[in-house]
């Protein structure tokens, strides 16, 4: 019997159409102190069975911290937590077998072989070999990493590793997947490699839960996400909605030299909806960023550079903190 069916008999969530949705995960009032550090300030959330949920947020924002209480390997000081409906500090193993937790730093066991890697990780699942070896071969095709059954890890790449890990975290088949940082540190190819397998993994059923501080990454791969900062809550909802809220449908950024920028926003007084001046560029923000810049030009002001772009996440983090997301 597969460890998923040995876990989950009783607790499988299934959405019925005519009852209110099943959460997978609720935290009320969820915090965690260090000391005078509150890493996680009274957090509330609910995630429906499937749905892939983010945490976007700049560092130190309580993103690992809210992940750790989740996979039950850090006490919350206060506040509730259920996964599957229990709580992971009263029933760690069961919560755990239905958890897959991909950590922010790799923790691969160097010394091993790639395959060995999954066996021995299913093994402290108690997990039959016979169960293991067939599971294994399917992950490492999953993460494409067949070719490379054999290698030792420290010869991996860091976006092999990161598959490696992921691929590891699946052995269990669980129903929930805790991503910290999936693609941090990886060049482009390797992301969209990694993403492409999140996406297989969402269309199974599997509830993602995912830390990042790359919008782009909250955009492709999140359903709804929450944006925190210093451990609360800024705003919740689905990408489009917060882009919706928060910003406008498009940026006109423009670069006027570093001496000019910080100078220059008087002058553009009345253009568009607001004004974000940073070091390296002025943001307007307007509906049409064409129309906008139309107006600058008007002013007889010359940038030395103009884009117009749609409004991303992080327009939105700017606008609700007044900082960038990746310092
Ligand atoms: N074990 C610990 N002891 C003391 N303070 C900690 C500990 N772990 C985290 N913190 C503090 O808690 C806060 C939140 O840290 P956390 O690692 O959760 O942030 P994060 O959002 O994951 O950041 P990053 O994007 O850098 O990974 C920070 O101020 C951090 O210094
Ligand atoms: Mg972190």
């Amino acid at each position: 019997m597969r460890v998923s069916e040995l876990a989950s008999k009783e607790s499988r969530v299934t959405n019925h159409s005519d009852a209110t949705p099943q959460y997978v995960i609720t935290a009320e009032n969820l915090t965690k102190r260090y000391g005078d550090v509150t890493a996680v300030d009274s957090i509330s959330f609910r995630v429906p069975a499937g749905e892939a949920f983010g945490l976007l947020g700049p560092n130190g924002a309580g993103k690992s911290t809210t992940m750790k209480m989740i996979g039950g390997v850090s006490q919350r000081t206060s506040g509730s937590l259920h996964i599957m409906g229990l709580d992971p500090e009263q029933h760690g193993p069961e919560v755990r077998a239905h958890l897959g937790v991909v950590p922010q730093q790799d923790n691969l066991d160097e010394e091993l072989k790639v395959r060995d890697n999954l066996l021995v990780y299913g093994r402290y699942f108690g997990l039959p070999m016979s169960y293991l070896k067939p599971k294994a071969d399917e992950l490492l095709e999953f993460a494409q990493l067949t070719d490379k059954a054999k290698s030792k890890v420290d010869a991996l790449s860091g976006g092999m590793k990161r598959r490696l890990t992921i691929a590891r975290s699946l052995i269990n088949e669980p129903r929930i997947l805790l991503l910290d940082e999936p693609t941090t540190g990886l060049d482009p190819q390797a992301r969209h490699i990694l993403w492409d397998r999140l996406f297989r993994l969402k269309e199974q059923g599997v509830t993602l839960i995912l830390t990042t501080h790359y919008m782009d990454e909250a955009e492709q791969l999140c359903d709804r996400l929450i944006v925190v900062d210093k451990g609360k809550i800024m705003a919740e909802g689905s990408p489009a909605s917060l882009i919706r809220e928060y910003s406008t449908r498009e940026v006109l950024e423009l670069r006027f030299g570093s001496e000019r920028n910080a100078s220059i926003g008087a002058e553009l007084e009345g253009i568009g909806e607001r004004l974000e001046t940073l070091p390296d560029r002025v943001l307007i923000y307007a509906h049409d960023g064409e129309a906008a810049l139309e107006q600058v030009t008007a002013r007889g002001l010359r940038p030395v550079t103009s884009l117009v772009r749609r409004s991303s996440l992080e327009d939105v983090f700017l606008r609700l903190t007044g900082r960038s997301l990746v310092d």
